[in-house]
């Protein structure tokens, strides 16, 4: 193992045989666009159904992969409501195994959350119900049953949730579904002699599986025929290991316009923007009539560990999407010079504070253990936490229920953009960390946890979690109930 530091272990990455463009392709087939999600509003209820199920698809390698999807083969529709709704998912089970769905950046009561205390029995029906009350943003659903989480998102189990909402939707951004307003799932696959996904991976069990083909929203060697001036893409890293670092292939700037829990308080113009599992962004690409260019993923820059581009695939540039203008295009509305306004959580009013460290599949020393609660908090009260990565394979932090705000780095370094606004996941670099800070409203349930984790999946599986409950002033956890959905 070569030992480099500075700047020697710059040039070294970017001149090291091999790492250049690992996923570089002809551009030959449309992206698929994942439908809206149908649904009837029912008493005052929107009612969507989901079932998880096997298929095949034609991922251009002989016509048949094996594929997981919702309602079809690979991926799930796109889940749309509005703040304010009453939403109930009717979720059944069509799989040989169990499974569950968890709504990813949703705030919503425990039981609902599709955790490994949900599970759905292969041909059970879970049908979780809350009601949407958060900001407009992109939130995804994916499976988080015990120990099984990698494996299932790997084969295709995920979609997107998208939150409107009146007060935060800028209606001048783009947001016609599908024309400049997309959705680009982007995950990495590996696969094998017969086409099928190669779920051993590269480096075995240490990060997970790493893939050399990308697919987005499901489609190989991807192209997007834009046909308006500004196109919004909702990008969702959805690979179970592998980081990402988008650009355009000339370099050009663009334009993020929202995070993980919604849209920020400006635009910001970036060159990059590194995106690690299961954080979304939003941003604008600004195209002339006639050209081609394509998003890409560079390695990272130069400010990072050089594990973590050598352990998660992050030396490798990969070509991601191609966006093809038409030769004449719709004039799209002006860039607003400020998107919403929020409010920053202040940390003198926080009544707790927390520390976390992530070191080898342990979090503070413990695996996840379901009978155990990690946190108690108090109902309509603010947490601060430091979380922080205590060696050198890097992990990353998100917690469910709820959105939180970074205040800094625990090594004084500066935020970045696209940690300015609400996130629910943040990756952790070798040896660094984030005290963050969050409020836990609405739903104590002293029986039920969330979890908070790594989203590393096979880290996740291998007991990188901890679970906390939110009980009301004074209250205590009471776990023990298990909450299975048998239908
Ligand atoms: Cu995206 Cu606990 O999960
Ligand atoms: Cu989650
Ligand atoms: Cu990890």
């Amino acid at each position: 193992m070569l030992v480099v530091s500075g700047i020697g272990a710059i040039v070294w990455l970017f001149t090291r045989p091999g790492i250049n463009t690992v996923g570089q392709v002809t551009f030959d087939r449309q992206l698929a666009v994942p439908p809206l999600a149908a649904s009837t509003v029912k008493d005052g209820q929107r009612v969507f159904d989901l079932r998880s199920q096997a298929g095949q698809s034609d991922l251009g390698r002989g016509g048949r992969t094996g594929t997981w999807g919702y309602n079809g083969a690979l991926l799930g529709p796109t889940l749309r409501a509005t703040r304010g709704e009453r939403v109930v998912v009717n979720i059944t089970n069509g799989l040989g195994e169990d499974t569950t769905v968890h709504w990813h950046g949703m705030h919503l009561p425990a039981r609902m959350d599709g955790g490994p205390h949900q599970p759905i029995r292969p041909g059970a029906t879970f049908s979780p119900q809350w009601r949407i009350d958060q900001p407009a943003a992109t939130l995804w659903y994916h499976p988080h049953p015990h120990e099984s989480t990698e494996r299932q998102v790997y084969r295709g189990l995920a979609g997107m949730f998208l939150i409107d909402d009146p007060a935060t939707d800028v209606k001048s951004l783009p947001h016609e579904y599908g024309v400049d307003d997309v959705p680009v799932i982007v995950q990495d696959k590996e696969f094998d002699g017969d086409g099928q996904f190669d779920e051993n991976g590269r480096f075995g069990s240490d990060i997970g599986i790493l893939g050399d083909t990308l697919l987005v929203n499901g489609t190989p060697n991807p192209y997007l025929e834009v046909t308006t001036e500004l196109v919004r893409l909702r990008l969702l890293n959805g690979s179970t290991s592998r980081l990402f670092n988008f650009a355009l292939s000339d370099g050009r700037p663009f334009t993020l316009v929202g995070t993980d829990g919604g849209l920020l308080d400006r635009p910001y113009q970036v060159t990059h923007l590194p995106l690690s599992m299961g954080e979304r962004a939003e941003v604008l690409v600004a195209m002339r009539p006639g050209e081609r260019v394509v998003l890409r993923s560079d390695p990272p820059m130069p400010d990072g560990d050089f594990a973590e581009r050598r352990f998660h695939g992050g030396g490798d540039r990969f070509d991601v999407l191609e966006l093809r203008a038409a030769g004449t295009l719709r004039p799209s509305a002006e860039v607003p010079a400020t998107l919403v306004d929020t409010p920053r959580l202040d940390p003198a009013t926080a009544a707790e504070k927390r520390s976390m460290t992530f070191t080898s599949r342990k979090i503070n020393d413990r695996k996840m253990a379901h009978d155990r609660v990690d946190a108690v908090i108090t109902r309509d009260t603010t947490e601060v936490w430091t979380v922080r990565n205590g060696h050198s394979t890097p992990h990353s932090f998100h917690i469910h229920d709820v959105q939180f705000q970074v205040l800094g780095r625990t090594d004084g370094g500066p935020v970045p953009p696209q940690l300015s606004g609400w996130k629910d996941t943040v990756f952790l670099p070798p040896h660094e960390g984030y005290t963050v800070i969050m409020r836990f409203t609405d739903f104590a349930d002293p029986s039920t946890p969330y979890m908070f984790h790594c989203h590393v999946l096979r880290h996740e599986d291998e007991g990188m979690m901890g679970q906390f409950v939110v009980v009301e002033p004074g209250g205590k956890p009471a776990l023990g109930a298990h909450h299975d959905h048998t239908g």
